[in-house]
């Protein structure tokens, strides 16, 4: 497939779906990707209001939309119209990539696979270690399930809603055979030393950015490596607590782009090749100030 600067009568369509999706960076990790690839390819954000997903799905599927992301608020409530889906979105319940299949769309989830990703970058590791992963919503699930598949020592899920905490870590011993404990956000065991924390939930996200959901600043000295999935402000409150304190620190920068390399991955049957991924990292960090 060759890359041409205009569309052409050739050009394979992929889009994003969602609401709302003004703020979204796929494109440009896409559209760059493909420039550099010089695949004939597009991609564009579809902000699909509420009510409008079915539609939206059998309206692509027949404009021969090649594949889509699916992001917030659809990731999960677009399963049932998927002609089946793959890997860790069975164990996740969610799907964030759509590949054009014979009958329907086909739906995968990489950002947990983005997330693993983001980590071997920074040299985090995951096997044998303590992981405590703050949050029980979609992202968390995510995140639990995909460090569960690395074989930790255990996981603790703290979540404001104990309940909810207690939700997913009975999903994840129900598919992975490693310890998994749950608390309270507010009632934590003390005792727990923390090699990785992954901070999921919307607290700190723009413009709350003067909020954590670890407000205890001892907290971190218990804690080695800390990851946040917001990259938007780029260092929360709680990663900046997380420095003072001598950790290591990652925002979600890595896991959005990654997830996204590994849907263009799926959708064209390649390996983007190391030099394209590293250049194009560095570039939108840079341009974001990531
Ligand atoms: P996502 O798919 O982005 O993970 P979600 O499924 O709505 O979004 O989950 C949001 C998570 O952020 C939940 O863990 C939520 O805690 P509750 O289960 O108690 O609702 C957490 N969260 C949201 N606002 C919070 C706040 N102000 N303090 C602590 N946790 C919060």
């Amino acid at each position: 497939m060759k890359h041409v600067d205009i569309v052409n009568g050739s050009t394979k369509v992929y889009g994003l779906i969602g609401h709302p999706i003004k703020h979204t960076l796929s494109p440009i990790i896409h559209n760059t990707l493909a420039k550099m690839l010089k695949y004939n390819m597009i991609y564009v954000p579809f902000d699909v209001p509420s009510g409008g997903l079915r539609e939206a799905l059998t309206g692509a599927y027949q404009l021969n939309i090649q594949g889509m992301n699916v992001t917030v608020p659809y990731k999960q409530e677009v399963i049932p119209f998927l002609s089946k889906i793959e890997g860790y979105a069975n164990q996740i319940g969610a799907v964030n990539t759509l590949k054009r299949g014979k009958d329907g769309y086909i739906g995968y989830n990489t950002d947990a696979e983005g997330l693993l990703q983001s980590l071997i970058q920074n040299e985090i590791r995951i096997s044998g270690k303590n992981i405590m992963i703050i949050g029980a919503g979609g992202a968390a699930r995510a995140a639990a399930m995909v460090t569960a598949s690395q074989n930790p020592k255990q996981i603790y899920i703290v979540n404001r809603t104990k309940e909810k905490a207690e939700e997913l870590s009975k999903a994840v011993s129900s598919h992975y055979d490693v310890p998994v404990q749950y608390g309270s956000l507010h009632s934590m065991d003390k005792d727990f030393i923390v090699d990785l924390c992954i901070q999921t939930t919307s607290v700190g996200l723009l413009p709350g950015n003067d909020q954590s959901p670890i407000t205890d600043e001892a907290f971190f000295s218990r804690v080695q490596a800390a990851v946040d999935l917001i990259y938007n402000p780029s260092e929360t409150l709680f990663l900046k607590m997380a420095k003072k304190s001598g950790c290591k620190t990652v925002n979600g920068f890595g896991m959005l782009f990654f997830q996204a390399i590994r849907a263009f991955e799926i959708w064209n049957e390649i390996t983007v090749p190391p030099m394209y991924i590293d250049q194009l990292f560095e570039a939108l960090k840079n341009e974001f100030n990531l």
